[in-house]
């Protein structure tokens, strides 16, 4: 069946043998694309200018398209954010080379952002915040709720990020979503106004001052409203008792691994988040690295009420 063309899909223009490799049982879908697209490789008949033509993608092509984005990716996570002076250009050489393979990947690795978008559970009329909200994929999680927020503003500093986050808002028409360059410590609403939500996803442990970015959630948030975080995390040598408790070799081994990208999951990140709220939701559990199924990082979901 025709499909609507998609740049992550691997592209064979040899449909005799994508039918061979569905009768041999493997996946396969058709895309229709124009046939002045530079990807698509012609027949050897050229159909005329401007018509289009089916092509058939290989569940094989496609997976192969997937993983060169996966190792750009990787590479570019391998490298790191370099040296630059300023915390904004280590960020900006960081997402440069994989901004647009971001989403795909950290699908799949910075879990339980949908349990945090689902306790936020903004009520229509909300002003919310995303902190160091990247791609603005997470504004995706809120369904057709968004629409009726009255305002939605997503701070980042890294600029290939928010580009991809721009495009998203132009793609999916959203009217009410503010994009703005800015940096978590110190930004704040226009005007003043009154925030109702405010979250960080994977973003604290990226901030070095993330106290300093949690204070101004704080001082942001309207009081009776909720502060929410997901983030890696390693417990403290000796934690609050009930909660997950990671040995010196687990500690040692997450911060080494994630110190490399610039992210420092703290023990003290989510005491602090307890202390300075009242919270209404935590979860602490073990999450995913695509390809390393043996390595299972810690995270947790938070969500505080601001007194
Ligand atoms: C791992 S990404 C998470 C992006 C997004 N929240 C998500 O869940 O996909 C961390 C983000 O925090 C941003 N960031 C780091 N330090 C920041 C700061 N001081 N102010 C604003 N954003 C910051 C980075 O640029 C990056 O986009």
């Amino acid at each position: 069946m025709a499909r609507k063309f998609s740049t992550d899909a691997g592209l064979a223009s040899n449909p005799p043998a994508a039918h061979q490799a569905a009768r041999r049982g493997r996946p396969r879908v058709a895309a229709d694309v124009a046939v002045n697209d530079p990807r698509v490789c012609l027949p050897r008949k050229k159909p005329a200018p401007g018509s289009h033509i089916t092509v058939w993608v290989t569940g094989r092509a496609r997976a192969e398209t997937m993983a060169r984005g996966d190792l750009r990716t990787i590479l570019a996570m391998l490298r790191g954010p370099g040296s630059a002076a300023s915390h904004a250009g280590r960020m900006e050489a960081l997402y440069r080379s994989q901004a647009d393979g971001y989403d795909r990947f950290r699908e799949r690795f910075l879990l339980g952002r949908d349990e945090l978008v689902l306790h936020l559970a903004p009520p229509p009329g909300s002003t919310v915040v995303e902190m160091g909200g990247g791609t603005g994929r997470n504004l995706e999680r809120f369904g057709d709720a968004l629409e009726s927020f009255r305002a939605v503003h997503l701070v980042d500093l890294s600029r290939p990020l928010l580009e991809v986050a721009r495009e998203r808002r132009r793609r999916l028409g959203w009217r009410n979503v503010e994009i703005v360059e800015g940096d978590a410590t110190s930004w704040r609403p226009p005007g003043g106004e009154p925030v109702d939500r405010i979250y960080f996803s994977y973003s604290l442990t990226m901030i070095p001052d993330w106290f300093r970015a949690a204070d101004n959630a704080l001082a942001i948030l309207r009081p009776g409203g909720l502060l929410g975080a997901v983030d890696f995390h390693i417990s403290r040598k000796r934690p609050a008792p009930g909660r997950a408790r990671h040995g010196m070799l687990a500690r040692l081994f997450w911060a080494a691994w994630f110190g490399r990208d610039d992210v420092f999951p703290s023990p003290d990140i989510l005491p602090y988040l307890e202390a300075r709220t009242e919270p209404v939701h935590l979860a602490e559990r073990r999450g995913r690295i695509p390809y390393l199924p043996f390595l299972r990082p810690p995270y947790f979901v938070f969500i505080g009420r601001k007194s």
